[in-house]
């Protein structure tokens, strides 16, 4: 099967992260690998990019697309596992650090379009949201069958920002003590029973997209890893180097948010403290005060783009 991404807000980031000839990247979000391809073509033949997903179809792809391109190093991980892997790579460099890292979160068109997995409402599949392989296979039903009532309102309401979500949480647990709640068909009529009839009628949004994206965000732990990942790519830029974050949801904009501001302040003590006793030293430049958006013209050719938000900031030497 053709893996179909077209990459959101590709030219600001290439724009920020600015790729010179023998230059070292990381794309921690391959997806289709049209970030990686546009990084490759710039740095030429000396640079070296390394380029993470943990969706199999994603590596399959990628394994394919640069198959002739020795500079292209593909890892099939979790990015929280960024540091780990950049060490086991390079034993014998434990200084490596890169002139650029990129993000491009959530997950790509090809996910969300495969019939066989369970990310969308449009086809009956197994209820499976893992982007990678292994042990989590089967989180999306234990979270559904297994998690409260209270902690799945909650999850949908935050991840998801959906307004019933108190009621879709009633619904599965009425409907999971009859029956397993185990394809995406059974949360689609869940979600339908659920909502009320003008909801479920808005031609705008899909009444089941919001908690249809929550369940994928609690199912692959998304902010976590997101949490974990940013002081590692901090820990791993050349001063100069830039860290590059395209997010899809306000949440996730927040932690990167909230991340820039911490790591761009020499001091992090509560502002009651008479003096520093936090020692803490600014490591990162904000590029961007406020998020880059989509163009109104990108956004008229590929919807997807319509929530991203670009941030970006550049390591600083640590005084
Ligand atoms: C929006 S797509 C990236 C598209 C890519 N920029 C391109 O040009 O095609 C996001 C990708 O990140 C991957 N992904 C999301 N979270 C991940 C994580 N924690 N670790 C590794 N890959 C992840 C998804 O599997 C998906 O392939």
């Amino acid at each position: 099967m053709e893996y179909r991404h077209t990459p959101v807000m590709l030219d600001e980031a290439i724009e920020f992260l600015h790729p010179k000839p023998g230059g070292n990247f990381v794309d921690c979000t391959l997806g289709g690998g049209g970030y990686t391809e546009a990084i490759l073509n710039k740095i030429g033949r000396t640079g070296k990019i390394i380029a993470f997903d943990a969706d199999p179809l994603a590596i399959a792809n990628a394994q394919k697309k640069f198959k002739n391109k020795n500079n292209v190093i593909i890892i099939h991980d979790n990015f929280s596992n960024f540091h780990k892997n950049i060490s086991q790579l390079y034993p014998s460099a434990p200084n490596l650090l890169f002139d650029g890292i990129v993000f491009d979160l959530g997950l790509s068109s090809a996910q969300l379009e495969d019939r066989h997995r369970g990310f969308s409402f449009q086809f009956d599949a197994p209820l499976d949201m893992v982007f990678g392989e292994g042990t989590n296979r089967n989180r999306t039903v234990a979270i559904v069958n297994s998690w409260s009532e209270d902690e799945i309102a909650r999850a949908i309401k935050d991840y998801g920002e959906e307004r019933y979500a108190r009621l879709i949480a009633r619904q599965i647990v009425k409907i999971r003590k009859e029956k397993d709640v185990t394809t995406t068909g059974d949360l689609l009529s869940i979600i339908s029973a659920a909502v009320p009839a003008s909801y479920r009628n808005n031609k705008r949004l899909h009444f089941a997209t919001r908690t249809f994206q929550a369940l994928r965000i609690a199912t692959n732990d998304e902010m976590e890893n997101l949490k974990h990942v940013l002081p590692q790519a901090l820990n791993l830029l050349k001063p100069g180097g830039r860290l590059i974050v395209v997010s899809y949801h306000s949440l996730e904009d927040r932690i990167v948010k909230i991340f820039f501001k911490t790591e761009s302040q020499d001091c992090i003590c509560p502002p009651q403290s008479p003096t520093c006793r936090c020692h803490h030293r600014a490591g990162l430049k904000i590029i961007t005060k406020k998020p880059l958006l989509p163009s109104e013209e990108e956004v008229s050719v590929n919807p997807r783009a319509r929530s991203a938000k670009l941030r970006v900031a550049e390591k600083i030497q640590i005084k």
